[in-house]
């Protein structure tokens, strides 16, 4: 099957001799599936979306929409926003704000080459998206008497109105307080699988990549440096950026001391030796950082693997959960304990254990993870 989005050697840079902004990008979008570029702030994900919008001219690289290449610089084809066929929702509420909610989305029925359709017809339409993102009721109100979190469920209904092949969101939540993007991240997974639409949504929030993604990809410096489902990027990282910001904080240091296929046993000094897993070619003597999260360490537990001597150092109490400082001859690492008792005490001895599942090996080199 054709994929509704083909991105292949995606370049693009601002300025001759200047460091690409997308560096050498190659993803695709099946249809109806939903891919999340997730990364930090300059790492070039809207650069990557507006490429394919056509809104910004791609230095390189190939984009195909539905088979169809929109853009490929080498042979000087570029295909205009206009004939695209695509929906784009941003962080700020693109509303007309002189219109009525039902005005501002049967606008693009109206005003668009393929969307025309009869009065009738467009009414029917308008309604059902309106029903979709829950905004019946309000179909008659000026749009600027609406809330933040409403304002934004009308671009959605915009862009969704005339169902274009490709939906493509940059941050569309960050504007709206904390409650309201949690739920309105769950609903928009709930109305995009609904409709069935293809998108590439851009944030750099990992929960909202995790809800609404059916693949993440995370991108550092222009490149993408791993795309998988989220339950992959999150149990098996490529590398220890994307370990580091999805969120396993801990960094333990040793030396390779043996690799077999994807597991590694490394030495960690006076804690003894560890065994992990690891997606990189690591050789006996390499200097290794020992990825992992809080939340996977099990504390007072002594497993058949990866158990270890420690001391909490430090007890944090958070009502919900408990944050322990744990001394692991003499390195540190942070555990989560989820729970409202806190089970430790500061200063005692404690029985730890990392499980080898959860201990991602990568080759440390020596530069600190950002
Ligand atoms: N119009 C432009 N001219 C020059 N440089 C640009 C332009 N737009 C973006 N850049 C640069 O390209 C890089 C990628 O920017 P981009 O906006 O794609 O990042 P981003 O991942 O979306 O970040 P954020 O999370 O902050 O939105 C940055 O270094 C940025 O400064
Ligand atoms: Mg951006």
């Amino acid at each position: 099957m054709t994929a509704a989005l083909l991105i292949e050697r995606l370049e693009k840079r601002f300025a001759a001799g200047a460091k690409p902004a997308v560096d050498g990008v190659n993803f695709e979008v099946p249809a109806g599936e939903i891919v999340v570029l997730l990364g930090p702030s300059g790492c070039g994900k809207t650069t990557t979306l507006r490429c394919v919008a056509g809104l910004e001219h791609p230095t390189g690289g190939r984009i195909s929409i539905g088979g169809r290449v929109v853009s490929e610089p080498e042979r000087g084809v570029l295909v205009s926003p206009r004939e695209r066929d695509i929906g784009m929702v941003f962080q700020s509420y693109a509303v007309w704000p002189h219109m009525t909610v039902r005005q501002n989305v049967a606008y693009p029925l109206k005003h668009r080459r393929n969307g025309a359709g009869s009065g009738g017809d467009i009414r029917t339409k308008v309604d059902e998206t309106l029903e979709l993102v829950g905004l019946r009721d309000y179909a008659e109100r000026p749009v600027t008497s609406l809330s933040g979190g409403q304002m934004q469920r009308v671009a959605l209904a915009r862009s969704l109105v005339y169902r274009p092949q490709l939906l493509l969101l940059d941050e569309p939540l960050s504007n709206l307080d904390a409650k309201l993007r949690i739920r309105l991240r769950d609903e928009l997974r709930r109305i995009l699988k609904m409709t069935g639409m293809t998108g590439l949504y851009v944030t750099h929030d990992q929960a909202e990549a995790v809800v609404l993604g059916d693949r993440i990809g995370v991108m550092r410096n222009g490149k993408l440096l791993q795309m998988a489902p989220p339950g992959e990027i999150y149990n098996r990282p490529a590398d220890s950026f994307v370990a580091n910001f999805t969120g396993a904080s801990n960094g333990l240091l040793g030396t390779v001391l043996a690799r077999s296929g994807e597991r590694a046993t490394i030495d960690l000094g006076a804690a003894g030796r560890i065994e992990a897993w690891t997606p990189q070619p690591l050789a006996a003597g390499d200097k290794a950082r020992v990825a992992l999260r809080a939340e996977n360490v099990r504390l007072g537990e002594r497993g058949p693997a990866n158990a270890f001597a420690g001391r909490v150092i430090e007890r944090r109490y958070q009502g919900m959960q408990t944050v322990y400082d744990v001394e692991l001859g003499g390195q540190r690492i942070e555990v989560l304990e989820v729970g409202t008792a806190a089970r430790h005490e500061p200063n005692g001895e404690v029985a730890i254990t990392l499980p080898p599942e959860t201990c991602w090996a990568y080759r440390d080199d020596g530069t600190a993870v950002d």
